[in-house]
């Protein structure tokens, strides 16, 4: 029957809607540890463009500190522009899949926490460069030349991921999605704890301050739901999470640590170029973790994911570039990807 024949003539109540479908009217009660993440994401809503931007004077720097800096936020945001529709797509699976009321409300916030930090990287390339462009403006140096083809570089890899997302995204179950999401988070917290530590403007101190206790708040989020649902997981799943791992590391090493050659396109001279920047930037009082600093940082990352799965048994798999042991995955594809920060 299709939904234009009228039937309400014919009988006292409707037919069943078939579920389930993405339209739930009713809220499912639960897991009451993701209240309070709830009633703290509510409280520490946040705006960027509330934060001290007038205390900034880019004319402060010279024009190689601003590109070398302007580059780094580019580069962040080729990793930031992707969780709003990641995460957006994620909610609109937890209504599809009627999940409890609270978990759609702390999607919801995860959705809306990634938008601001994706807006955040808009103003500070803005601040730094003048742009709202930062692949199309027309740099002042000969490194911010050569940084811009390293975006451009950078963005060619992100778009690829983002079309396997896409496809993708319906064959996963939620639980497999929080792996992944859950790397992301533990990464991205440590990272920007440290930024807030280690630059020496105010609005980009606040700013990374406020960016790390949302990561934090999203950890809680993937960690509450992964307690859920991961004794109950099947195998196939769990070699799923396994695998999702590997590429969610040769993925995010891009931004948190150095892209793995094999598994990024990028032209030779891009490490060489984007090592140099992040030293000019480091002196302007940016603190970007140097190589070793990364390393570290990224392997302690590393090591507490694994931590969480191996509670529930699932294997870890080996990333030899940071000394973890572990199952050998090698058939990670481009199109395995979810693109998580
Ligand atoms: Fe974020
Ligand atoms: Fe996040």
């Amino acid at each position: 029957m299709t939904h234009r024949e009228k039937i309400a003539h014919l009988q006292e109540f409707p037919p069943e809607t078939t579920q389930p479908n993405i339209y739930p009217l009713s809220w499912p009660a639960g897991m009451p540890k993701m209240e309070e993440i709830w009633a703290s994401a509510q409280r520490e809503q946040w705006d960027p463009a509330g934060l001290p931007w007038s205390s900034f004077r880019a004319d402060k720097y010279t024009w190689e500190q601003r590109e070398a800096v302007g580059y780094w936020w580019t580069l962040l945001s080729a990793f930031d522009a992707s969780a709003p529709p990641v995460f957006a797509s994620a909610f609109v699976k937890t209504y599809e899949q009627h999940e409890d009321d609270v978990v759609r409300r702390c999607f919801f916030s995860v959705t809306r926490d990634e938008h601001v930090h994706e807006q955040v990287c808009k103003l500070a390339i803005q601040a730094w460069l003048g742009t709202s462009d930062p692949l199309a403006y027309e740099p002042k140096t000969e490194l911010g030349r050569r940084l811009q083809k390293n975006a451009r570089w950078l963005f060619y890899n992100g778009g690829r991921y983002w079309e396997g997302y896409t496809h993708a995204l319906p064959d996963y179950d939620l639980a497999v999605l929080f792996s992944s999401f859950l790397m992301g988070e533990i990464a991205a917290a440590t990272i920007f704890h440290q930024l807030a530590a280690r630059c020496v403007e105010p609005v980009f101190q606040e700013a990374f301050r406020k960016i790390g206790r949302d990561e934090g708040r999203h950890m809680g989020i993937c960690l509450a739901l992964m307690e859920r649902d991961y004794p109950k997981l099947d195998h196939a799943d769990r070699k799923l999470i396994t695998k999702q791992i590997r590429a969610g590391y040769l993925y995010l090493s891009a931004v948190l640590f150095e892209p793995s050659p094999d598994f990024w396109d990028l032209p030779e001279d891009f490490i060489a170029t984007q090592r140099e920047a992040e030293e000019i930037a480091r002196k302007a009082g940016f603190g970007v973790p140097d190589y070793e600093a990364k390393k570290q940082n990224w392997r302690r990352a590393m090591l507490n994911l694994k931590g969480v799965l191996d509670r529930y048994g699932i294997p870890f798999p080996a990333i030899p570039e940071v000394d973890i042991t572990g199952e050998e995955v090698t058939d990670v594809d481009i199109r395995d990807i979810v693109p998580v920060f």
